[in-house]
């Protein structure tokens, strides 16, 4: 509270799943402060990601009556977090931002950076800012309630962000995996920390990636080809644990061409074992997915950026061409090359 000066009014915007779990303990935090709070529910889930959803947010600020120095607190996961920090972003051009993230997933990543963002029929996250909050406050207690798969999901982004620059990190994951899986209050917390601290760092050196910021991307090329092409299958799986699997592929990639020492990639699908990530996509349309990597949004001039890693907690920035980015996924066994592909 201190951080915003005077105080005296508040507006939470959360979900349905997260209202009940998470919203009592936030009020009553805020209200014995003497803070007047106003709440927004939306629905669950990714498909409320939307300029519709922006537009109707904003809107709903704006009746409220909320002014240039009203907070405004995402309470929840990603989706909540990217949603409502575009609305604080472009309500009276920008109201302060607070992020309580709930999920793992937004713990350890999303909620911090800056970036939000809405989907729009063009593609995932193509409308947004950079809009920096003014404060974190992850609501640890709030891990308890969430499920296994979207826990699972937050843990893929922890991997990526102990490949990218902690190896220390990426040795007490594996060697604390039931800790971890028993979700221990102790060793959540430093793991959060310790992402937020890695993505922080990142971030500060390029918050517009302009350059170094790319390196976040680890797993994120076949991470989120795989995303697109099981969303509305069956066999769809979360964000994190797609970018798992991408920066298991990437990894390998990397060794096969020479660029990661050898055994790098052995060591990221350990430790995935231990995490019970899968290690292979389930049943996927391949033309499908190499189609969705070849037109993602960082693709530019007939090159893919891409981070490369040298070895655990070492990665630099390389290009590749558009026409090897199907190497990408020769690891994956269920891979098929072929003509089109
Ligand atoms: N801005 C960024 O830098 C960035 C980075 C990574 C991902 N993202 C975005 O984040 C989103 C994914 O985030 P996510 O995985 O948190 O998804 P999410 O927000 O949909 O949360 C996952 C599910 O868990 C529920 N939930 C959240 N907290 C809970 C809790 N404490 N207890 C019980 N249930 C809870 C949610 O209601 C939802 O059903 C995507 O839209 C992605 O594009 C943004
Ligand atoms: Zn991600």
């Amino acid at each position: 509270v201190g951080c915003f000066g005077e105080l005296n009014r508040v507006v939470c915007i959360t979900n349905d799943v997260v209202d009940p779990l998470v919203m009592p303990g936030v009020l009553s935090s805020l209200t014995t402060q003497g803070i007047r709070v106003d709440k927004i529910v939306i629905p669950d889930g990714e498909s409320e990601k939307t300029i519709e959803r922006w537009q109707t947010l904003v809107l709903q600020l704006l009746d409220m009556g909320v002014d240039r120095a009203t907070p405004v607190i995402a309470v929840g996961g990603g989706v909540i977090g990217d949603l409502v920090g575009f609305a604080a972003a472009s309500v009276m051009r920008g109201v302060p931002l607070v992020q309580v993230p709930t999920s793992l997933l937004a713990m350890v990543d999303s909620s911090v950076g800056g970036k939000t963002a809405v989907n729009t029929s063009h593609g995932k996250n193509l409308v947004g800012a950079f809009y920096q909050p003014r404060l974190v406050y992850g609501a640890m207690a709030s891990l308890d309630s969430l499920d296994d798969i979207h826990f699972l999901s937050g843990l893929g982004e922890v991997i990526k962000h102990a490949v990218i620059s902690d190896i220390e990190l990426f040795r007490e994951c594996t060697a604390l995996s039931e800790r971890i899986l028993d979700r221990d209050p102790k060793i959540m917390g430093k793991i959060v920390e310790r992402c937020c601290r890695i993505k922080s760092e990142v971030v500060r050196v390029d918050e517009y990636e302009r350059g170094h910021r790319a390196v976040l991307n680890l797993g994120h090329t076949v991470g989120h080809a795989l995303e697109q092409a099981l969303r509305e299958t069956e066999n769809a799986l979360p964000h994190g644990v797609c970018v798992a699997l991408g920066v298991l592929a990437e990894v390998r990639w990397a060794e096969a061409c020479g660029h990661a020492e050898v055994g790098t990639a052995d060591q990221i699908e350990t430790l995935m074992s231990c995490f019970g990530l899968p290690k292979t996509p389930p049943s996927v349309d391949w033309e499908l997915v190499i189609d969705t990597a070849r037109f993602d949004k960082k693709a530019a001039r007939g090159k893919l950026q891409i981070p490369v890693v040298e070895t655990i907690g070492r990665v630099r920035l390389d290009t590749i061409e558009y026409q090897d980015i199907a190497t990408l996924f020769h690891s994956f066994p269920g891979f098929k090359t072929c003509e089109t592909l």
